[in-house]
């Protein structure tokens, strides 16, 4: 069987579900304000990524600039009658209920005692395992999705501790944008609103993914205090970007980078043919593989993107975007 015919297979007829839920009770439906509630998820990049240091609760204390790009996985969110959470994902491997946006969906069901259930669709495009923050963007995308549909009272900041509970990346998928994010990564400052314009040199992002997926947690594990710095690299960052100007090529510091690139040959040869594809500014994002370089002009991306697919990379061009209303949509 086709993967389409596959992935067909698994969803569910929408038409019977709103023919079921409007014979139940009343009382026992939550009140959405549409049939079906779609929601997109931006991947992020790390500008920065400064490992200050090891915490008593083994995370890592950071300091990482993070951006968001318009690489996007989208969600269709169904409410059931079954009392259960379905996830049916392109990815078949991501279709269970540990998926990180069936927990967050499920985290709001039992905090509103819901007893609908609900079905979410989830086409995968963000590269998973690949240090896009795809899987925390997909749960941050159902709390907010479901916080509106189903109009459920929650303030920002029990939000955002919903959001830190299910990850440390959540929080960011919030707001989006442009953001300085410290502690573990929970604790989100925008930083968009105080820019004047995104540099030009910053418009469009080249994402090259290895071929391979690296777990976070063994990355930061392995990580020696040598790495660490002092957050000097995201402060200069965004010195740069507030005074409109692009920071310095150097400044693009990760401090996860030079482990990742001594463990994984293959990230190491792949930023090398980056940088000689023409990008003067190249970067690993958060815990890799994934590489992105930024250009100011769309011809020059294009061209390095097509280099590198015929080296046999997979490649994505994408630009900067500073999410807002409208990602949600209730139809
Ligand atoms: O918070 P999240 O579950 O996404 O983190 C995945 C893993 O990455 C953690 O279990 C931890 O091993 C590591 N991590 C860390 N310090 C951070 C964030 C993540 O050590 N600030």
């Amino acid at each position: 069987m086709g993967y389409c015919a596959r992935f067909m297979g698994m969803m569910l007829d929408k038409s019977a579900i709103s023919m079921h839920n409007a014979r139940m009770g009343h009382a026992q439906r939550v009140q959405t304000s549409g049939s079906v509630c779609f929601a997109r998820a931006y991947a992020k990049i790390n500008l920065t990524l400064d490992v200050l240091g090891r915490r008593a609760d083994g995370y890592h204390a950071l300091a990482t600039v993070m951006q968001t790009v318009d690489l996007h996985d989208t969600l269709c969110l169904t409410a059931t009658d079954d009392n259960r959470v379905q996830v049916v994902c392109t990815r078949p491997e991501l279709s269970n209920e540990d998926n990180l946006a069936a927990r967050a969906a499920q985290l709001l069901r039992e905090r509103f005692a819901l007893q609908q259930g609900i079905l979410i669709e989830l086409y995968k495009r963000i590269p998973i395992a690949a240090g896009l923050g795809g899987g925390s963007s997909d749960a941050a995308a159902v709390l907010l999705a479901m916080r509106q549909w189903w109009q459920l009272s929650l303030s920002p900041s029990e939000l955002q501790e919903i959001a830190a509970s299910l990850g440390s990346d959540v929080p960011f998928f919030l707001t989006g944008g442009l953001a300085l994010c410290e502690g573990r990564g929970e604790q989100v400052t925008p930083l968009a609103a105080s820019l004047t314009n995104c540099p030009s040199s910053m418009r469009w992002v080249l994402l090259l993914k290895p071929a391979i997926g690296i777990a976070t947690a063994s990355v930061f594990s392995g990580l020696p205090a040598s790495d660490y710095t002092d957050g000097s690299y995201s402060r200069a960052v965004i010195s740069a970007l507030q005074a409109g100007s692009l920071p310095q090529p150097g400044d693009f510091h990760n401090s996860l980078e030079r482990s990742v690139l001594e463990r994984y040959p293959e990230v190491a040869q792949a930023k090398v043919d980056l940088l000689q594809a023409g990008s003067p500014i190249v970067g690993l994002s958060g815990s890799g593989p994934t590489l992105y370089a930024l250009f100011s002009e769309l011809s020059c991306a294009s061209q390095a993107q097509e280099r590198l697919q015929a080296q046999g990379y997979e490649m994505y061009l994408s630009h900067v975007i500073y999410p807002n209303q409208g990602d949600i949509r209730v139809l």
